[in-house]
């Protein structure tokens, strides 16, 4: 993967193959003064350098148009904002550990399933339709085809999105669409001392804003999902923008 770029390119460009594993390590740094900090992140920067290709970032194949300006909108800090400049080209990553109830979960039949997440389990299309601007969205005032309370329709109510029709008739309230970019992973650990199988999801999104992240979240209060989920960990991050070139390390822009 390439490592010079304005941003790091791991956190929105696809490997060639679906990602299926990654790792979050986090750790506290004590430095005496800012060259010893400088230091480490030179030295942070060598080590990531050497572990990939290190050439020149590539335009991201996946994104393009609306796509890739909606990334560099939503996802990378840049002024005007309130952030401090050294920001510009990083973003915001959050953690959330959050534990799956399988045993419970398997026991709900597949239809209420569903409607907790809000979208058909095989196909992954929203149970309201609406994949795309041919396809008809059904009316739904009473949010008896896809809940108030959904997954999906909490995450994202998608008031203005483009797949629906404009005002989306499933939303009461205006809200405006959110745009996080979610690179989470699927978890399982060894069975709890009761026996219990600890699995679940390690969420992990980026967004330039936070508050987009904690608005969501704190939708997702009162989501269908919580009686089967349990969050147990997590973390706010900020993640640095990307190296330049040869010259370029982590974190250069905070440190001189
Ligand atoms: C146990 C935890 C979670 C599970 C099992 C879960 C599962 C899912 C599933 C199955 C989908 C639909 C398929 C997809 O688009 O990937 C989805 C979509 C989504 N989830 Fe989650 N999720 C979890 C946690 C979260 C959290 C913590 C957030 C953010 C606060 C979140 C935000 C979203 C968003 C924004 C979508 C896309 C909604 C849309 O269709 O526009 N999820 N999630």
């Amino acid at each position: 993967m390439p490592f010079h770029g304005e941003h790091q390119s791991g956190i929105t460009k696809p490997p060639l193959a679906p990602q299926q594993q990654g790792i979050f390590a986090a750790y506290d740094v004590t430095a005496k003064n800012r060259s010893e900090l400088t230091h480490l992140f030179h030295t942070l920067t060598e080590r990531a350098r050497f572990l990939t290709s290190g050439g020149p970032a590539q335009p991201d194949p996946h994104s393009s148009g609306s796509g890739l300006h909606r990334i560099n909108t939503f996802v990378w800090a840049h002024p005007p904002s309130p952030e401090p400049a050294w920001t510009t080209g990083g973003t915001y990553q959050v953690i959330r550990i959050v534990r799956f109830h399988l045993d419970e979960w398997n026991q709900v039949p597949v239809a209420q399933q569903q409607k907790i997440i809000g979208r058909h389990k095989v196909t992954g299309i929203p149970l309201n339709g609406g994949t795309n601007e041919n396809s008809p969205v059904v009316y739904d005032p009473q949010g008896e085809v896809m809940p108030f309370n959904c997954h999906i329709r909490l995450a994202n109510p998608q008031t203005v999105d483009s797949r629906f029709s404009a005002p989306n008739p499933y939303v009461r309230d205006k809200v405006p669409p959110v745009h996080i970019w979610r690179r989470s992973y699927q978890y399982m650990r060894a069975p709890d001392i009761n026996g219990r199988m600890d699995a679940g999801h390690a969420f992990c999104c980026f967004q330039r804003k936070l508050s987009t992240y904690i608005d969501m979240q704190q939708r997702l209060e009162n989501e269908m999902l919580v009686p089967f989920i349990t969050p147990t960990g997590g973390g706010y991050f900020f993640a640095l923008p990307g190296v330049t070139g040869d010259q370029d390390y982590y974190a250069r822009a905070l440190l001189t």
